[in-house]
This record gives structure tokens, C-alpha cells and sequence, in this order.
């Protein structure tokens, strides 16, 4: 007896480890086939759009962020996955599943959102960088709201004013490069729209505060896009940081007035302070229209919304004007007639930028070709299907618009700069993306435009340039289409 049991034991033993093995086996042959089936799910079926979704946990973050850091820029990374996979296809970024969509069609029924599916949603770091009380992280009612009084202040009569304040700016500021052996557009564009910004919404203009929004404003915009980790020295810390400093400018700005020390400023921040008390007067309650959290965190939004945009698209005028010498010629036919009938020492006007069909050509094509925002990001609220495929609740869709401003079926000879295009008006409905469209169409649209036209007048009007350095590769860490190169020119006075 006393030796059978152990050999029994023995046995059993044997037969347990073969089982646990062949379990063990089959667990992981029963893995291999589901995620070999996942995978295949993934690129074939026809109900959930294809793609990867990359690692566990990770997605194709990694890959996002190398095309973030590459030469190619971040669109890169939708350009690939659109060419492998179609028009619309999927992809996993930061722990999120992300579709892009690229037709007119979808571009209608996701930004136009009649049916309420959709609503706007930035990246964590995006949304924790502008503030919570930000137009572009607001809820449907809380968005309504403050769009409804930021509205207001970009009336004809403010477009009016702001063209003279800028076209004085422009002016000054191309006086400086007459005797430069090389002026890089990115960075004296930025100079002049951040200036123009920063005295539109808070006066302020020149001297130490103007020199730290700018270098302040700056951080913000490079951690947009970064990994939102609080870790001292990270990209996303500094952005923080950088935000503190300029909520405290604004924030001293707005006790400053309330207290009546800076009366005479004629500017957006003053007007919605006035609006304030014109709605307590009115209503003779105490609330208040717009919180001082929602005046900062939206003044910060323009800032960032309004300069480095406007700048980008700027210089990639710049840059097509100069590869499209024909394009060149006829524009400053138009604009050299314009300075003619117009006094040289008067500033320009509404009227003077309404005088310009030819430019107006000239921003459009350049804004269609450059898509200095490549897509716009929304939130499906509810299920729903997108070219032909289903899109789950709490997803994240976006519109490729540059996919769109580059689709052979909506624009003949797509990646030319042809600003005749646009002499026919009669357009696919959402076929021109660069401002939106929707509830959530750029607020500061027109005056983007008018600031490239009395630039594009001033810049053809004075100098003759020649672009220095033709690399078309993108700047690294960009949110928005930004040359590396910045454009660098030499300028010959035009005599
Ligand atoms: C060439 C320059 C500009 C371009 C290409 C541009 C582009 C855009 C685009 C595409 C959107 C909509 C994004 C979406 O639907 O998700 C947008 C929104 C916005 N833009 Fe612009 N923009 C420019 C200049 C400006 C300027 C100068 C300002 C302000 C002074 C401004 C303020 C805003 C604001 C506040 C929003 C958010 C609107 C909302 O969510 O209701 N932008 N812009």
C-alpha cells in the first residue's frame, strides 16, 4: 500500500498537469483565433468602419505622435490610414476610438447636425489648456450662450474698426524690413496677428505684457497637442504654467476696470464688461452675463484661435504666390489699381477690402489648399451611420476637411493653386471647409480674411519678394498647418 500511493500520487499529479497544460494551450489558441478574427473583423466587415486600433491601451497613439513629430506633419497620420483604408476609417488615439469621415456629405450631417448626434469635443489637453469655460469645450446651452454675446462683438461696425487698427499695424511693421537681408513670414506674421489680437480683445499693444502673452501664448499652443501629464518639465506642464500667467494678465486687466482705474479702453473686453452692467441695469438682477472665469478662458480661446491661424495662412500665401508668378502678376495688377484710386496716406476700409475680387480669389485658394485646420473634431451622442458604416455612441468623429478641399471630385486639378476656381460661385455645398461650417463656423472668420487682404495689399503694394527656402515640410508639434522653413524671403522695395 505504502508504495502504490505514492505512485498514484504521481499519477494523478501527471494527469493534472496535462490537463492544466492542455487548458493552458487551448486558452491561448482560443486567444490567437479571437484576436486573428478581431483583426480581420477590423479591416473587413462592413458595419463598423475599418482600421487598427493598434495596441492594447495605447492605440496608434505612438504613431500619432511620431507623425506629430515628423517633417510631414500631423496630418500625415490621416493621410496614411485614409490611403489604406477609404474614406472613412478608424483609429484608436489616446485610449478614444477616433472615425474620420471625408465627404461633403458627412461634412453636412456631422457639422451642420440637425439632428443633435454630435457635439464639438478637443483632446484633454486642449480643453484643460483654454479652460473649461472655454466656447470650444462648452455644452450645446452653455456654447449658445457664449457665442450668442461673443457675437456681438464682431459686428460690420467692429470689422470696420479692427481693418484700420490693422492695416496701421501692417503698415509700421513693413516699414521695418526695407533694409533686412531676409525676413521670415511665419515669424513677422505672428508678431503682427498676435499684436492685433492682443490689442483687439485687451488693448494691450506694445511694451513687457505684450512681450509675455506672446511668449506665453506661444507654450500654450505647443502643448496643445502633448500628452496631458502633469509632470514638471513635460510640454503639457509648461502650456499649464504658461496659461496661469496669462489668466493673471487678464485677470488683473478685469479688476483693473472693475474698479474703474482703465476706463477709456474701446475694446472687447471692455464691451463685454459693459454688457455686463447693461444686462444688471436691465434686468435690474444682480446675475451676471458672462462670468469673469468665462471672459478669461475665452479671451485666451481668441487669442489662440485668432493668431497663429491667421499667420500660418499668411505665409502659405506667401509661399504659393511666389511658385505662381502668373497668379502674382495679376494680383498686383488689382491691388497696384486700388492704391492708385485710393489717397496713400489714408488707411484701408471695409470698402477698400470689398474692392478686392481678385485677392478675395487669392485667400480663398490659399486657405482651400493650405487647410491650416485639417479636420474638426465632434462627439457622437448617440449611435448612427456614416458612409455606410456604424458609428457607437461616445465616439469620436472628425471631418477631414483637407481630404475634402483635395477630392478630385469636387475641385478639377486639386492640389493646384488656381484661384480662378472660384470665379464660379455655384460650389458643392461644404466642398469649402477652411472656416467650418455649422453652429460651430469660425467666429472670427471675416476678420481672418480682411487681415489677409490688407496684408496681401500692403505686402504686393510695397515689396517685390523671393522665397529663400522652398521646403514645404510642416513644423513638428504643430495643432495647426505651419511651414518649418517659417518662409524666409529677401524683399526689394518696389520703387
Ligand atoms: C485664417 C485664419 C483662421 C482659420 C483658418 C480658422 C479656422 C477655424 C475653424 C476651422 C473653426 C471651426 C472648427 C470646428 O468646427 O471644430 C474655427 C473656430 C473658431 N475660430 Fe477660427 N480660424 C481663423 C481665424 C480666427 C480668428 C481671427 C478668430 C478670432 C478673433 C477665430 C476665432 C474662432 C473661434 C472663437 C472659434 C470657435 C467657434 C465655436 O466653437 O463656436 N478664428 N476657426
Amino acid at each position: 500500500m505504502s508504495s502504490r500511493l505514492p505512485q498514484e500520487a504521481y499519477y494523478s499529479f501527471g494527469c493534472y498537469a496535462v490537463v492544466v497544460v492542455l487548458g493552458a494551450l487551448s486558452c491561448l489558441l482560443y486567444q490567437i483565433i479571437k484576436s486573428m478574427n478581431c483583426s480581420n473583423h477590423d479591416i473587413s466587415t462592413a458595419d463598423i468602419p475599418p482600421g487598427s486600433r493598434g495596441l492594447p491601451f495605447i492605440g496608434e497613439t505612438l504613431k500619432f505622435m511620431a507623425s506629430l513629430n515628423s517633417g510631414k506633419g500631423l496630418y500625415e497620420f490621416v493621410r496614411l490610414r485614409r490611403l489604406r483604408h477609404g474614406n472613412c476609417f478608424r483609429t484608436n488615439i489616446f485610449g478614444e476610438t477616433h472615425v474620420f469621415v471625408s465627404s461633403t456629405e458627412s461634412a453636412r450631417a456631422v457639422l451642420n447636425n440637425d439632428l443633435g448626434r454630435f457635439s464639438k469635443r478637443y483632446m484633454k489637453s486642449i480643453a484643460a489648456l483654454v479652460g473649461n469655460q472655454s466656447l470650444l469645450c462648452a455644452s450645446h446651452q452653455h456654447h449658445k450662450l457664449i457665442r450668442g454675446q461673443l457675437s456681438n462683438l464682431f459686428s460690420t461696425n467692429s470689422l470696420s474698426v479692427f481693418i484700420k487698427q490693422f492695416d496701421e499695424l501692417i503698415v509700421d511693421a513693413l516699414r521695418g524690413w526695407e533694409h533686412r537681408s531676409c525676413v521670415v513670414i511665419q515669424d513677422e506674421a505672428l508678431k503682427i496677428t498676435c499684436k492685433a489680437m492682443c490689442k483687439m480683445l485687451i488693448s494691450v499693444e506694445s511694451g513687457y505684457q505684450l512681450e509675455v502673452l506672446q511668449k506665453e501664448v506661444a507654450h500654450v499652443c505647443e502643448a496643445m497637442l502633448s500628452f496631458p501629464l502633469r509632470l514638471p518639465r513635460t510640454r503639457f506642464y509648461k502650456g499649464l504654467q504658461a496659461r496661469k500667467k496669462i489668466m493673471g494678465i487678464i485677470g488683473d486687466a478685469i479688476s483693473e476696470r472693475r474698479k474703474g482705474l482703465e476706463v477709456k479702453c474701446e475694446d472687447l473686453l471692455q464691451r463685454l464688461l459693459t454688457e455686463d452692467e447693461k444686462a444688471c441695469g436691465e434686468t435690474g438682477t444682480t446675475a451676471r452675463q458672462l462670468t469673469d472665469e468665462e471672459i478669461k478662458d475665452n479671451i485666451l480661446t481668441m487669442i489662440i484661435a485668432g493668431q497663429d491661424t491667421t499667420a500660418s495662412a499668411m505665409t502659405w500665401m506667401v509661399k504659393f504666390l511666389d511658385e505662381n508668378p502668373e497668379v502674382l502678376h495679376t494680383l498686383m495688377k488689382e491691388q497696384l489699381d486700388l492704391a492708385r484710386k485710393t489717397s496713400s496716406k489714408s488707411f484701408l476700409t471695409l470698402e477698400s477690402i470689398n474692392d478686392m475680387p481678385y485677392a478675395s480669389k487669392v485667400v480663398k485658394e490659399s486657405l482651400r489648399l493650405a487647410s491650416v485646420v485639417p479636420w474638426f473634431p465632434r462627439l457622437a451622442l448617440e449611435d448612427c451611420e456614416m458612409e455606410g458604416f456604424k458609428i457607437e455612441r461616445g465616439w469620436n468623429v472628425n471631418v477631414d476637411a483637407k481630404s475634402v478641399h483635395l477630392d478630385p471630385t469636387v475641385y478639377t486639378d486639386p492640389n493646384k493653386f488656381n484661384p480662378s476656381r472660384f470665379d464660379d460661385e455655384s460650389k458643392v455645398p461644404y466642398s469649402f471647409l477652411a472656416f467650418g461650417m455649422g453652429g460651430r463656423t469660425c467666429l472670427g472668420m471675416n476678420m481672418a480674411k480682411a487681415m489677409m487682404l490688407v496684408f496681401l495689399h500692403r505686402l504686393t503694394t510695397t515689396y517685390r519678394w523671393k522665397v529663400i527656402d522652398a521646403d514645404s515640410s510642416i513644423e513638428k508639434w504643430g495643432l495647426f498647418s505651419k511651414l518649418k522653413s517659417g518662409c524666409p524671403v529677401t524683399v526689394t522695395c518696389i520703387a
